[in-house]
């Protein structure tokens, strides 16, 4: 069976209050484009095209609004509700059914990723048949993050939630790459004194069979998470250099979906006249003269 995606989409955003008061973090923009668009093109280069989102029941009608059933893109999107934020773990109780008994990739709504050779990453964690992978990316405050530790073969050793004493310098990233056993694993999961359902206690399920594999994000890759009105500036700056500088534009779903063949060009056009006379409509304009 394919591997399915889920991006969690829900959660508080208590840290960006008032910003969201109203409405999701992850409907907010991260220079040019809504953060969601950030954690979908991720699932989208690792040619995943069945996607679950997970939001709120305030804010799922929002992002359906947005990216509807995902024909646009040339992917399948489902949609389903998280009452309350209990925790990233709670993802595979709410999409044990969408799964189906297929293996998953599950992507935080607020992460960004950027960095050459990014693909391949995605594409060895999802040639994975059996165990689950992990993404390890060094940080200068490893206590507030998952940190993991692991041997020269990949394995991943020791895995520790926000950790007074942390091991090592290398946090967890918010992408998850599971086997069909997720959500029969995260159903005997217990929620943590915080009261979640922790994904490092499913992590734990896998590096207890000694099957949690880590894949390294190196110091020339960009991981940013966006949960803090500074990193969103700093999330905003990164992408709107980098855009700026080479004419080309990180996370488009559009084109990444152009590019893997999944939509036609008149179907980028239709998409291209919806965002109107936006910078961003003009270079889905401008994008098969270049691809
Ligand atoms: P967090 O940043 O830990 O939480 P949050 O988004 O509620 O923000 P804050 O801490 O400011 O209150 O969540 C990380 C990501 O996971 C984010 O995209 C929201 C999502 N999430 C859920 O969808 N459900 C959950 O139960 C939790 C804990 C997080």
């Amino acid at each position: 069976m394919d591997r399915r995606g889920i991006v969690l989409a829900g959660g508080s955003g208590s840290r960006l209050f008032p910003m969201t008061a109203a409405v999701s973090k992850q409907l907010l923009p991260i220079y040019d484009k809504p953060m969601i668009y950030y954690s979908l093109s991720t699932l989208f280069l690792s040619d995943i095209r069945e996607i679950l989102i997970i939001s709120t029941p305030r804010d799922l009608p929002l992002f359906r609004e947005l990216l509807g059933d995902g024909s646009t893109f040339g992917v399948r999107l489902e949609y389903a509700v998280q009452d309350r934020p209990n925790g990233l773990a709670e993802a595979f109780l709410i999409g044990e059914q969408f799964l189906g008994g297929a293996p998953s990739a599950l992507v935080l709504g607020d992460n960004v990723f950027y960095g050459e050779g990014f693909s391949d990453h995605l594409i060895n964690a999802g040639s994975r048949k059996a165990g689950a992978t992990i993404f390890s990316y060094p940080v200068q405050n490893p206590r507030d993050f998952g940190v993991v530790t692991f041997d020269q073969t990949g394995h991943a050793t020791t895995i520790e939630e926000k950790p007074q004493k942390p091991r090592s310098s290398s946090a967890v990233v918010g992408l998850y790459f599971y086997d069909e056993r997720a959500p029969q694993f995260a159903r005997e999961l217990r929620p943590s004194a915080r009261g979640e359902l922790e994904i490092t206690d499913l992590n734990r399920c896998y590096l207890d069979l000694r099957d949690l594999f880590v894949e390294q994000l190196g110091r020339g890759f960009a991981w940013l998470d966006t949960g803090t009105c500074a990193s969103m500036l700093d999330a905003t700056n990164f992408v709107a250099t980098l855009q700026r500088r080479q004419g080309l534009r990180i996370a488009c779903l559009e084109e990444i979906a152009f590019r893997k063949g999944w939509i036609t060009k008149a179907q980028l056009m239709v998409s291209a006249d919806r965002c109107g006379n936006s910078e961003y409509g003009a270079y889905l304009r401008e994008l098969p003269l270049f691809a």
